[in-house]
């Protein structure tokens, strides 16, 4: 599925104040950014932008920012790694307003190839996050900042906020561009093609705590692969919906019948549903989550004693699923097999990860916890793509239009 977004490639920006949202939400620890990959991700759209003589203004949400803002979710750590990673000074707007006389001055001063990072866009607080309560005062305010736009926060891509979506309205109305940049190309290239166009045999693999999360990705993807391979927490719904005793595994009530609506039409479209057929179970969730002195017992699915709850899939089933990737062609995989935080329980997820990390196969990961496991257990580089996003790639594989792609100019 072809992009028909106008990109990075079809604008000129000699010389133009380019406004850039970027997905630089990554995790800090005590200050320090634990996993730089969505800094480097963005990198070749903004090494692009300075190449090409534009005034580079970029701009991004970091955490939930829930009690207003505050030193701990700035995104100073953010600029300082940027600017190491460019070999250039990346001037920071430390305003917890965003836009206003500071970011105004600092973007006069710019010059062509300079590169300014303004604040924490959800210090903004509602505006940010709320179009419609003022969000369209700070999406102008934004949008007053610059002549052009690009989005390449696919991460973020699935948010309909100010900075991500509302602004390119504004740089509309005064005759700028709204492109899309390389990482958003990227990913939805892979996703895309991997939904609408995949060499078959297709495996899609799922993962994670809950059913409810799930629902639409499971029901979008069992119509497209031809394997639909289900381990993690919200498998153990389905085996309830078999009809197995689950003992105090995880369950989601309210969606036993849709495990069963499901089940049904795999068999009626004649596609594979794999669930687990054995089990790695524990008395109690460890406490620490990394807590390895953890007490486990390896049954059959069918067989799980009513005092003990599931927590990793087991050998046989690993031998399963990994006999089912060894097949493909096209491997999409979305959520953890079992507890991967603790070393105890995360051999389901490493050993699908190996399997996903040894096939020829085009393999996809995506984003949030199964990007974190592949990143952990040291696989990343064997995989053809991982998602920059955990949500937006989630909601893009249902196959929703996310507005940061939707909003960019058509071609
Ligand atoms: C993410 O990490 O999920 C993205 O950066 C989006 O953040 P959000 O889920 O807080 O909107
Ligand atoms: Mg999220």
């Amino acid at each position: 599925m072809a992009l028909n977004k106008k990109s990075v490639d079809d604008i000129n920006v000699k010389g133009r104040r380019v406004l850039v949202r970027c997905d630089f939400n990554v995790p800090l620890k005590n200050g320090e950014i634990t996993d730089e990959t969505r800094i480097v991700a963005a990198l070749p759209t903004i090494k692009k932008l300075i190449k090409d003589g534009g005034k580079v203004i970029l701009c991004s949400h970091l955490g939930k920012v829930k009690n207003g803002p505050n030193e701990g979710e700035s995104l100073a750590p953010v600029a300082k790694r940027l600017s190491e990673k460019l070999g250039k000074d990346v001037k920071f707007v430390d305003d917890y307003n965003v836009t206003g006389a500071a970011a105004t001055g600092a973007v006069e001063a710019m010059k062509e190839g300079d590169v300014v990072l303004l604040q924490n866009t959800r210090f903004r607080g509602k505006e940010e996050t709320k179009p419609e309560e003022a969000g369209e005062a700070f999406a102008k305010e934004l949008a007053d900042l610059a002549d052009d736009y690009v989005c390449d926060a696919f991460g973020s891509a699935h948010r309909a906020h100010a900075s991500v979506a509302v602004v390119t309205k504004y740089i509309k109305e005064k005759g700028g561009n709204n492109a899309v940049g390389y990482l958003m190309q990227k990913e939805i290239d892979f996703l895309g093609n991997a939904v609408e166009n995949p060499v078959r045999p297709f495996v899609a693999i799922l993962g994670g705590a809950k059913v409810a999360d799930k629902l639409n990705v499971i029901n979008t993807l069992l119509e497209k692969c031809d394997t639909l391979i289900i381990g993690g927490g919200m498998a153990y719904t389905f085996l309830k919906a078999k009809g197995y005793e689950i003992g105090n595994s995880l369950l989601d009530d309210s969606k036993i019948d849709y495990c069963k609506e499901m089940m049904e039409k795999a068999e009626k479209s004649g596609k594979k549903l794999l669930l687990p057929i054995d089990t790695v179970c524990i008395d109690e969730f460890p406490n620490p989550i990394d807590n390895p002195s953890i007490a486990t017992t390896i049954v059959d699915s069918d067989k799980i004693p009513s005092n003990k709850e599931g927590a990793d899939i087991g050998p046989k089933t690993i031998e399963l699923y990994s006999e089912a990737v060894k097949s493909a062609k096209t491997v999409v995989w979305n959520g953890p097999m079992g507890v991967f935080e603790n070393p105890v329980l995360a051999n389901g997820t490493k050993e699908v990860a190996k399997a996903l990390s040894e096939t020829e196969a085009t393999t996809i990961i995506g984003g949030g916890d199964s990007a974190a496991a592949v990143n952990q257990l040291g696989f990343a580089d064997k995989m053809s793509h991982i998602s920059t996003g955990g949500g937006a790639s989630l909601e893009f594989l249902e196959g929703k239009k996310l507005p940061g792609v939707y909003a960019a100019d058509d071609k």
